[in-house]
């Protein structure tokens, strides 16, 4: 067992070394003896398919994440192709550009927008990995993805998501940058083609905020980018490569600012990709599996201005879509797969330790990471338009280390790690504008929990991790509440892997995977409350048989279950697939009483410690 470990650890690291230099992403199996690039084979894409009467084999498939349809008005809406290209051999090349400039037949001078959805519409054949991209317009990352996974007739998706809070990039020119790192060569031979248009959506029947109040609820003013800057050979994201890295920018922001929003994106790839499986150095040490991915399976994104940390990001277990099996991803993407999530931090708190014109510096650690994650964010700004400076104080701000325990008791190959782990993050402040003075509070409540286990002489692990990503902002008008964002999220995640011994290159592996996005908010702004609760579980098992890098057989059983209630509406939908064949998609807008979502009935707005309560 132990040679093959040290034989299966060379064939990893073989894959990771192609990974670096090539790939800087992979599709990769979770289980701890076999983690590297995967892709499938043409052979179970016609076995597999044959059981589905229902497609024609020369049709491509439609690969889909399972989403709310974004809201929008009846009204048609105007829309413009801002690029159209196909992704070779672009890996290691500067981004691909295209000129954005506001689309004249458009009228955005009105300023109506109600919203601005970005559309993603690709199409591939072939043979190809998951490729980590980015969409950047002037420098603000608007969206972070991956790729579908192609099959020999050709995969189509596409990807709407909501972009209205980047509206004021709108109204300018800019450029639009796409990085996707894609390697073309005689076994790899999918090429991405791809358009990226914008579709904006007005609504006569919006209602206008009131003349001279700060506007908490609505989009920001400005938005500055904290990437790296065009040209490049890459994409505009930071790479941090190991828990001591930390990288970011310096910039100055506009004297007038009464609100600042840092939104962050990341993604983890190569040796990370897999973190939360990842288990101590001990254990990887002891058994003599030097090279295999350790550090444990807990990681922090820290953001710190000038050097003070302002916020953490205990991120959501995105799989992309050749991970752990990517039978099981077809054509239901894994959850935050085409979208992935971005993590706001409320900065209002510091405003007046950085209103003096000068730079400031923001900055990104992750700990105890592992080569590579790519992390870059985006500074929204709200301008007090009636003055040219405002000023403010940082009153309180906590950020006590973070209270780790691990548990840890293993045997040769087989043994258990508890993790626990707590942060708390919190800050207070005031901003005096044209529009008085403005006292905001931000915290985060995060608590982890990773139990893991290995059996079996290491063929079998399972994961079970929670994740509580708590955080609010409220802003105080004097002494009356003016804002309020309460946000509740779990992150749960079970992983169970069997995988047999490596034979001739050749393994399989069994995994049952749950994955889960909740979410409540309740927000409180001038216009009125709003609230939203949304239960979103993947359940997956899957087995493959792999040779060398290619899937070349298996099965695949994968269900969702997402639920989503608001004031603004409601949407269910219960999918499930079995090979590639959806078994059946049920989906409806209506709020019933009684389903899993039920109204909070009448919501106090202004009520904290309500909203605290919670
Ligand atoms: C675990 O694997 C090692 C090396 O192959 C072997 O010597 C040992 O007997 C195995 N233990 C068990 C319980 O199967
Ligand atoms: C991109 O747009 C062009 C022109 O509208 C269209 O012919 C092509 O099919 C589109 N490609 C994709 C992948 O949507
Ligand atoms: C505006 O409101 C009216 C009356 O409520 C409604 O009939 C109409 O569809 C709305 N217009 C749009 C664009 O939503
Ligand atoms: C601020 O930092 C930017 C780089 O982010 C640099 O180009 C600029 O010169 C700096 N300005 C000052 C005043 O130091
Ligand atoms: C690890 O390697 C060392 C040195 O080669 C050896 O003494 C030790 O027995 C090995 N441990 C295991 C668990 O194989
Ligand atoms: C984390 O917080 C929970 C609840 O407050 C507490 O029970 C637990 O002991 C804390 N764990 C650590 C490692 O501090
Ligand atoms: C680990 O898994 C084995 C086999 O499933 C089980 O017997 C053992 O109780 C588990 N240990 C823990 C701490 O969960
Ligand atoms: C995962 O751990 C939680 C406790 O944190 C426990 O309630 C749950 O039953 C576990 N799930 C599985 C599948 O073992
Ligand atoms: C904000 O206003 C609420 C309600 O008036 C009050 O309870 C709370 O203490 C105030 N918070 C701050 C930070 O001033
Ligand atoms: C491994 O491959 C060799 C050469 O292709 C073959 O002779 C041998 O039977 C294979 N072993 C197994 C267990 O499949
Ligand atoms: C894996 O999932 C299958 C099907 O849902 C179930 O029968 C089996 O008990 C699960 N095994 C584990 C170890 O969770
Ligand atoms: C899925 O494919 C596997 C392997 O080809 C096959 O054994 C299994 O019966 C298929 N399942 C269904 C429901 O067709």
């Amino acid at each position: 067992m132990i040679s093959h470990s040290r034989r299966q650890m060379e064939n990893l690291v073989r894959s990771l070394a192609h990974l670096l230099v090539f790939l800087p992403i992979a599709a990769s199996t979770a289980a701890l003896h076999h983690r590297g690039d995967l892709s499938i084979s043409d052979e179970p894409y016609g076995s597999l398919l044959s059981t589905s009467p229902s497609s024609s084999p020369q049709s491509p498939a439609t690969f889909f994440e399972v989403r709310r349809p974004i809201p929008v008005p009846k009204t048609k809406p105007c829309s413009t192709l801002v690029l159209q290209h196909d992704f070779a051999y672009t890996y290691g090349k500067p981004p691909v550009t295209a000129a954005y400039s506001p689309p004249s037949h458009c009228s955005l001078g009105s300023l109506a927008t109600s919203r601005i959805v970005l559309e993603w519409s690709a199409a591939c054949t072939g043979r190809q990995f998951d490729r980590i991209f980015g969409v950047w317009l002037g420098g603000v990352e608007v969206l972070r993805s991956c790729t579908a996974e192609p099959l020999p007739n050709g995969v189509v998706w596409t990807i709407r998501k909501d972009v209205t809070r980047y509206s004021s990039l709108f109204s300018e020119p800019q450029t639009l940058a796409v990085y996707l790192g894609n390697i073309v060569d005689k076994t790899y031979t999918g090429v991405y083609h791809v358009n990226v248009s914008f579709h904006f959506y007005f609504d006569d029947n919006r209602s206008v905020p009131p003349l001279h109040q700060p506007d908490f609820g609505s989009s920001a003013d400005l938005i500055l980018p904290i990437s790296k800057s065009l040209p490049l050979d890459d994409g505009l994201w930071f790479q941090i490569q190991s828990s001591s890295d930390v990288q970011g920018k310096e910039i100055a922001i506009p004297r007038n600012t009464y609100r600042a929003l840092l939104e962050v994106y990341v993604s983890y790839h190569s040796n990370d990709e897999f973190w939360y499986t990842n288990p101590p150095n001990s254990y990887i040490s002891e058994n003599n599996l030097t090279g295999l991915p350790g550090n444990g399976a807990f990681r922090e994104v820290t953001v710190s201005l000038d050097g003070h940390l302002v916020g953490s990001i205990w991120p959501f277990t995105v799989i992309y879509t050749g991970g752990i099996n990517p039978l099981l991803w077809r054509p239901i993407s894994a959850i935050g797969s085409f979208d992935l999530p971005s993590y706001d931090i409320e900065i209002t708190s510091f405003l007046g330790n950085i209103l003096d014109g000068k730079n400031h510096s923001f900055e990104f650690s992750v700990i105890d990471a592992l080569d590579v994650w790519f992390i870059d964010a985006n500074l929204h700004l709200w301008l007090d338009e009636h003055s040219t400076h405002t000023e403010g104080s940082l009153v309180e701000h906590e950020a006590p280390v973070v209270s780790t325990s691990l548990v840890s008791q293993f045997k040769g190959l087989d043994g258990h790690f508890d993790y626990i782990v707590n942060r708390t993050i919190s800050s207070t402040g005031w901003v005096k504008s044209s529009y008085g003075k403005i006292t905001t509070h931000f915290f985060q409540n995060l608590y982890y929990t990773n139990y893991m286990n290995f059996s079996g002489n290491g063929t079998i692990q399972t994961v079970n991790q929670s994740i509580e990503y708590n955080y609010g902002t409220f802003a105080n008008h004097t002494s009356s509440l003016l804002y309020s964002d309460r946000v509740l999220q779990s992150f749960p995640l079970y992983l169970y892997t069997r995988t047999s011994d490596e034979v001739n290159s050749s393994y399989s592996s069994i995994v049952n995977i749950t994955v889960g996005f909740n979410k409540k908010e309740y927000l409180g702004v001038q216009s009125g409350p709003s609230f939203s609760i949304l239960r979103n579980l993947q359940d997956a098992t899957g087995i493959m048989h792999v040779k060398g890098n290619l899937v070349t057989n298996g099965a695949a059983n994968t269900r969702q279950v997402y639920t989503y209630g608001s004031s603004d509406g409601c949407y269910f939908r219960n999918v499930r697939s079995n090979n590639y064949t959806i078994l059946f998609d049920e989906s409806g807008e209506l709020c019933t009483n009684g389903s899993l979502f039920r109204s909070p009935g009448n919501f106090p707005p202004r009520s904290r410690t309500w909203m605290m309560a919670l």
